[in-house]
């Protein structure tokens, strides 16, 4: 039996949508790709919920059967609206991902995480052969951390110890996101919290020696991930 009232009442983005028009015909051009059978991880984010929407339309019209591995319940509730089926990484290996980016440079070094969800983003990029990532001009920066902090998951209980690590590291200021419509912080999709971390400098160095510190679960920084920027 179904519930008579669906999750969502119709897709509806939080805020209004930056850039659009661009990222609209980026989501054009991704669900162009769309082939019956595919498994492909969905990334976060409004990019990426324009392009579930176009792939939804093209399935559709197409009678596509897909599968989508969401990386947010913000996505997976989409692809419910949308009549998309989902399953896990445990479930399932995704043929390709899609997802956007806040910042990416010429190296295609990327800062993700303005959604919060990297540590499932970065497990669908490490699963799948190939991931594209669309990013209209706002996104492309010179140097990694112009328009962004990066982000820094944690689990709750390590926080002061992780704070302590990232000042001893270098880093200029440390933020604990808080929440826009609850009381307290942003809690991830894992139960942890987001540290928004500045760096006057970002080497390559940096993700991993981040990731060293007991209690990090995740970083946004993407560094040598195997990518197609789509722009
Ligand atoms: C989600 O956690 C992020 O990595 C997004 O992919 C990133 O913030 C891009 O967002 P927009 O597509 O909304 O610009």
């Amino acid at each position: 039996m179904d519930w008579n009232r669906e999750i969502l009442e119709k897709p509806m983005w939080k805020e209004e949508i930056k850039n659009r028009e661009q990222k609209e015909i980026l989501a054009s051009r991704m669900a162009e790709k769309v082939q019956d059978g595919d498994v492909i991880g969905f990334g976060s984010g409004s990019t990426s919920y324009l392009t579930a929407i176009k792939i939804a339309e093209k399935c559709q019209k197409e009678n596509l059967k897909i599968i989508a591995i969401p990386t947010s319940y913000e996505i997976k509730m989409l692809c419910t609206y949308l009549n998309i089926p989902t399953a896990s990484l445990e479930e399932k290996k995704p043929d390709w991902c899609f997802d956007g980016a806040d910042e990416v440079d010429h190296d295609n070094w990327m800062i993700k995480g303005r959604g919060a969800a990297m540590f499932n983003e970065k497990l669908n990029i490490k699963s799948a052969k190939q991931t594209y990532i669309l990013v209209d001009e706002s996104k492309i920066v010179n140097k990694l951390g112009t328009n962004f902090p990066i982000p820094v998951e944690v689990n709750p209980k390590a926080i002061n110890l992780v704070k302590q690590e990232i000042y001893n590291m270098g880093a200029e200021e440390i933020t604990l996101r808080m929440a826009l419509k609850k009381d307290g912080p942003v809690i991830t999709e894992n139960g942890n919290i987001i540290l928004d971390v500045r760096f006057k400098d970002i080497d390559e160095t940096l993700e991993r020696r981040l990731k060293n510190i007991t209690g990090v679960i995740e970083t946004g920084l993407f560094i040598g991930y195997n990518v197609e920027i789509l722009k």
